[in-house]
């Protein structure tokens, strides 16, 4: 057993770190046997807030760094100094971490510094181009090399830590992801659907829908916009068909959004979502067209074909299982495949096959047991 009162900390930033560091966080909350403290660098704002919320997670330090179109260094350098006051204060006897944005690798590098030992969650992805996805893949890389336990969601994932000799406290225990997504299922089932549908006022919910999300740093500026076009041309091509566009809050994907996008019908650009309303609508969707980490891992469970915006992904398994397609930032190509999609019941077909490749939502639960283990004795 653990030692009575070991402290846990949990360091994350962004959104998606929130919803798969949540479930977690939850778990941990029913063993008695550890203190868990929760620290936001807010390196988003709004966007973790209304997870914070959906969860009930209250932050005990709250480092507010988010400013209005930050650099990779505002991030790094004021999210690295504020977290140094935080581990001396916190006594924290492990840091967790998850994925790979900047407030993960400088939460992993402020913890080693402090010789705390870390625990990296969705350890082991990599798309093999440390410029794409961009900064992530190195984020991703560094974390591990400073992570001193490694929860990995797949085989594959296990893999590319062992061909970088990371050998020692590895555990497959698939992504907390799906633990997240389960949760939000479950809350769907329970609430009548009047609860959701109000999200999506003007929106022709017994359409078909389409759903887009986007906002990959490499993408910025021309790609970005040929993915503009390419939606604005299907969605000229297919009037009967709605798509439901909740637009990330950074400024270099507001812009181009509203200035292609705005002014056509069938064409929904609305805020980012919370987290069960977003699920809703992905279960009600025909097709997702993203370039999203946490997407390609939640679509393929839903059975929703994708249409992933990246030349490289570090999300492979749902490619070869079929249900996601790597279609780039080519204008040509996003409206040949999405048209395929709207227009050939067939190879529709093919692709919408419910496929879980990243766990059967039980990462948390084995997680927490591990790491009771783990910990020092008593
Ligand atoms: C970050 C992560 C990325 C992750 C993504 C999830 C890094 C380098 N990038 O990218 O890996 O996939 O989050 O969404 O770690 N903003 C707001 N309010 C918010 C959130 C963002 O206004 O709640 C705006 C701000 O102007 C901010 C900008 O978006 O400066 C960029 O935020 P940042 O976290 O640096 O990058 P993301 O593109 O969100
Ligand atoms: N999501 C959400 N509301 C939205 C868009 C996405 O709750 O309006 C959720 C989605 O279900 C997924 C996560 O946010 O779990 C993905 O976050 P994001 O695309 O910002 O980051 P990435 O996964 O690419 O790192």
């Amino acid at each position: 057993m653990a030692v009575p009162g070991s402290t846990l900390l949990f360091i994350f930033g962004t959104r998606p770190e929130a919803i798969k560091l949540a479930p977690l966080i939850r778990e941990f909350r029913e063993r008695p046997d550890v203190k868990v403290l929760v620290c936001v660098t807010a390196q988003h704002r709004e966007m973790l807030d209304q997870v914070l919320s959906f969860f009930e997670i209250t932050p005990d330090y709250d480092l507010n760094i988010m400013t209005k179109n930050q650099t990779l260094f505002d991030v790094t350098v004021v999210g690295l100094k504020a977290l140094e006051e935080v581990l001396t204060h916190s006594k924290a006897d492990l840091v967790f971490v998850q994925g790979d944005t900047t407030t993960s690798f400088i939460g992993a590098l402020a913890a080693y510094y402090k010789k705390i030992k870390v625990a990296h969650i969705e350890a082991g992805l990599r798309s093999g181009n440390k410029y794409s996805p961009f900064p992530e893949e190195m984020n991703r890389v560094l974390a591990s090399h400073l992570a001193d336990f490694h929860f990995t969601p797949t085989r594959q994932s296990v893999g590319n830590l062992e061909r970088e000799n990371i050998k020692a406290h590895l555990y497959k225990v698939g992504n907390t992801v799906i633990d997240a997504l389960f949760l939000g299922l479950d809350l769907i089932n329970r609430q009548n659907e009047s609860a959701f549908t109000k999200y999506f006022p003007g929106v022709q919910l017994q359409k078909r829908i389409v759903l887009i999300t986007g906002h990959r740093r490499e993408s910025f500026g021309g790609p970005f916009e040929d993915i503009c076009h390419a939606i604005r041309d299907v969605a000229e091509k297919f009037k009967e068909v709605e798509f439901v566009y909740p637009v990330h809050l950074n400024p270099n994907v507001q812009e181009p959004v509203n200035r292609i996008l705005m002014g056509l019908t069938n064409v929904h650009l609305i805020a980012p979502l919370d987290y069960p309303p977003f699920i809703w609508l992905m279960n009600k969707s025909y097709v997702v067209l993203t370039d999203s980490g946490g997407l390609q891992e939640e679509a393929p469970a839903l059975g929703k074909p994708v249409l992933v915006m990246r030349e490289v992904t570090e999300r492979k398994e749902g490619i070869d299982a079929g249900t996601a397609k790597l279609v780039g930032t080519d204008r040509t190509v996003i409206v040949e495949e999405l048209t395929r999609l709207l227009s050939d019941e067939g190879a529709y077909q093919i692709m919408a096959k419910a496929v879980n490749p990243y766990g059967d939502g039980t990462a948390c639960k084995q997680i927490a047991d591990l790491v009771m283990k783990i910990l020092p004795k008593g």
